[in-house]
């Protein structure tokens, strides 16, 4: 309704939003932007890509959309498509950001290329726009290295959580260069879009993952040592500590790879963790990501989909 048109702008001045990436987080920070009536592009590698991602946004909706209004068809799929109107779709990275008053940035793990997009993307955004970044383990800081002064004043880190569009947190990571403007324009935008801020320093892992990655590691290590299968393991922490997923279902809902990348990256170089025991990788998680089987996006991870 326009109602909740006013309320959006009136929390927040943006109401353009480029999402660089269209994977399972970038669709879901999509999603949750165009619910809110943010003008959303989002971007990805290919047609293909951004079918998968328009995909994503579509199964998520109709859930969204079911529970709103139950026994309403037409109205769940007036819904649905109400969304998905405020997302445009494109393979042009550098041509969907020069109106945008916010970028985030959800593409694979991998520093050159989040570094790569930002060097890319960053002269065709607006002077006054925020340049934020997903990243669940890179520095907030190295990614934006590469960008002038003025734009890593504009840099911050904004981690959404996985669904996003259940998951109620963002954790807002600011740099020693973030300027307060951007750290309050990035919270409001954050509120705006029914989310809770967490503010954290640009720290390995900020807050969430810094606890959650040594809890995954130690699960795969106990699994290794063979004390327990993965469903008892699964079941032990669902029913013992009141987890909604064990650690096997959270790891595979993650993806492997990503934790991988998390755990790989910080043990050979993390601030303050390198070489930390933690952090080091095993046998069963580097054959499971070798072998293709990434968890529920690929089919098959510790568990078959
Ligand atoms: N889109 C929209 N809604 C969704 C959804 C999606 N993709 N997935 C789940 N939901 C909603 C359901 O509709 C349901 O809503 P109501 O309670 O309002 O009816 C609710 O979530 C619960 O879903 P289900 O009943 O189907 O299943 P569940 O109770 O098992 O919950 C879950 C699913 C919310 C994913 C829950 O299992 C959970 O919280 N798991 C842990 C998730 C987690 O820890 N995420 C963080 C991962 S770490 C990360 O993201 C950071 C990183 O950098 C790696
Ligand atoms: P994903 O593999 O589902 O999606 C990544 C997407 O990025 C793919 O669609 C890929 O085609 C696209 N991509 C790759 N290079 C690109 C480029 N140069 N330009 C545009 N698109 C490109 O991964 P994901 O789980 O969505 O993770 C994305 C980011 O979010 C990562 O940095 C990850 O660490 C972070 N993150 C993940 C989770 C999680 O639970 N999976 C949670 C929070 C943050």
């Amino acid at each position: 309704s326009s109602s909740s048109a006013v309320a959006a702008t009136a929390q927040s001045d943006i109401c353009r939003v480029t999402v660089i990436g269209g994977g399972q987080m970038g669709s879901g920070i999509a999603q949750v932007a165009a619910m809110k009536k943010h003008q959303v592009t989002l971007v990805d590698v290919s047609q293909e890509a951004l079918d998968r991602g328009k995909g994503y946004m579509s199964k998520s909706l109709k859930r969204v959309a079911k529970k709103k209004f139950p026994e309403d068809a037409k109205a769940q799929e007036q819904f649905v498509e109400e969304a998905l109107s405020h997302v445009s779709l494109s393979t042009n990275a550098l041509a969907s950001v020069g109106k945008a008053e916010l970028v985030v940035e959800a593409v694979v793990e991998n520093l050159k290329a989040k570094q790569e997009i930002f060097s890319t993307v960053a002269q065709a955004t607006p002077d006054n726009a925020i340049l934020a970044s997903n990243t669940s383990s890179l520095p907030i800081a190295k990614i934006a290295a590469p960008l002038t002064l003025p734009q890593r004043k504009r840099f911050i880190g904004l981690h959404f959580f996985n669904p996003v569009p259940q998951m109620k947190l963002v954790e807002v990571v600011r740099t020693d260069e973030t300027e307060q403007k951007t750290v309050d324009d990035a919270i409001a935008f954050v509120k705006g879009i029914g989310k809770a801020p967490a503010v954290c320093k640009d720290t390995p892992g900020f807050i969430v993952n810094r606890l959650l990655l040594p809890y995954m590691m130690e699960s795969i290590r106990l699994l290794e040592r063979d004390v327990a299968s993965a469903r008892d393991i699964d079941t032990a922490m669902k029913l013992g500590a009141g987890y909604p997923m064990g650690p096997f279902e959270l790891c595979d809902y993650v993806g492997l790879d990503t934790i991988k990348f998390i755990v790989d990256g910080w043990y050979k170089e993390g601030a303050g963790l390198k070489g930390n025991k933690l952090f080091e990788s095993s046998k069963k998680l580097d054959e499971l990501v070798e072998a293709g089987h990434l968890g529920v996006k690929s089919g098959k991870g510790f568990y078959d989909y």
